[in-house]
């Protein structure tokens, strides 16, 4: 019974920390294709898959998963990099295609499957749609992208091909599961992407474009697989093996626990963004305040010589005026005051509360 998912999901008596170890070994994100290798196993044994377009490729990891189910591959990004052409040189199965999703589709052979998870919004999503739907009836499309952050707010790769009429103003500033506003501590870009400000409405976002495109082709089915952002299937009723391959994926589609999982999951993640994010603003704080002491310490040293010296000076002239008896022998140690040492102190006293009220603590100086 406990076999059934390896000692990796379970430990043993003799390996109990087997399952914790395969934990950290995960990136504390989850988010490649990869993760899928079982949907694809399913939609491979549905139906015959031997063309696959792959829009969105990144590292190419996830590339030979496809070729090793027994597919050609087409591998469509547009700014392929070194480690991508590595991968995809080194297997004559995978074919890199440099170019940008829908515009290069009408120059590759038709698909029996296509996985797109290129450029995540409204514009891209509803033309490649167009296009398969049209010219590519019998294919199974795979969507990833279509829950929560992309679903119903539109992502755009930067620098964006996307005409400006069909993008919504965006900004680097990222979602987050704890409030509905953007946040620089949320789920953010770094250069990559930029989010649309808003989210909802019409022409918004990945799964939108899904339903708009449903909408006018009413034979066409689609199911999501609610796990790691949202495995969407999409394929006509009475294309080849159809009913197949949604009755196979009817477990994961009509699962209420991978549901509660997903939402369970962002939201543990945007919390750990948050904390990470505070982390190192408390550390530039902590940075900062490091050097306003530090230079309110030397002006202190500055400060202190400089009363050294006064005194100094003060008591050689002071024996002066006594050797010309110009005035009275200086008093004992803590007996009058001298008024121009209790001058020069109290000079000093305010000049140092001045430049420490000038400099709060944590403000750069
Ligand atoms: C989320 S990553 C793909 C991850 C990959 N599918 C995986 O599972 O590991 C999205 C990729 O799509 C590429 N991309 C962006 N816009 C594209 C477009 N219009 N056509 C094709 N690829 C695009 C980006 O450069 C990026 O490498």
């Amino acid at each position: 019974m406990t076999r059934d998912f390896g000692v990796a999901a379970t430990g043993s008596a003799g390996d109990p920390h087997a399952q914790a170890r395969a934990a950290r070994e995960q990136p504390l994100l989850l988010h490649s294709m990869a993760m899928f290798l079982e949907l694809f196993e399913t939609l491979f044994a549905c139906r015959d898959i031997s063309t696959v377009v792959e829009v969105g490729v990144e590292s190419g990891q996830v590339s030979s998963l496809y070729a090793d189910l027994g597919a050609a591959v087409y591998c469509v990004e547009p700014a392929p990099g070194d480690e991508l052409r590595a991968v995809l040189d080194g297997d004559p199965r995978l074919n890199l295609v440099e170019g940008l999703s829908p515009a290069v589709l009408p120059d590759l052979p038709v698909a029996d499957l296509y996985i797109l998870d290129g450029d995540h919004n409204y514009a891209v999503i509803r033309d490649e749609l167009a296009w398969i739907m049209a010219n590519a009836p019998d294919a199974v499309v795979v969507l990833h992208d279509v829950l929560w952050p992309c679903g119903r707010r539109d992502f755009y790769y930067q620098p964006s091909p996307v005409a400006p009429e069909d993008t919504h103003p965006a900004t680097t500033d990222g979602p987050t599961v704890w409030h509905d506003e953007l946040t620089p501590a949320g789920f953010v870009g770094d250069g990559a992407y930029t989010v649309a400000e808003r989210a909802g409405g019409p022409r918004n976002g990945v799964l939108t474009a899904v339903e708009d495109a449903l909408d006018g082709n009413g034979d066409w089915r689609f199911r999501i697989v609610p796990a790691v952002f949202g495995f969407g299937v999409l394929a006509r009723a009475g294309a080849p093996g159809t009913d197949a391959v949604f009755e196979a994926l009817r477990p994961y589609t009509s699962s209420r626990l991978l549901a509660a999982m997903e939402n369970n999951r962002i939201a543990l993640y945007t919390h750990v963004l948050q904390l990470q994010y505070e982390a190192a603003a408390r550390t530039d704080d902590a940075t900062r305040l490091t050097e306003t002491v530090n230079a309110q310490q030397q002006e202190i040293a500055r400060l202190r010589s400089e009363l050294e010296r006064a005194q100094t000076e003060l008591t050689a002239r002071r024996r002066e005026a006594h050797a010309r008896r110009e005035v009275p022998e200086a008093p004992a140690p803590g007996t009058a005051p001298i008024p121009e040492l209790g001058e020069a102190m109290s000079h000093l006293g305010q000049a140092l509360s001045a430049r420490l009220r000038r400099t709060p603590p944590g403000r750069p100086r």
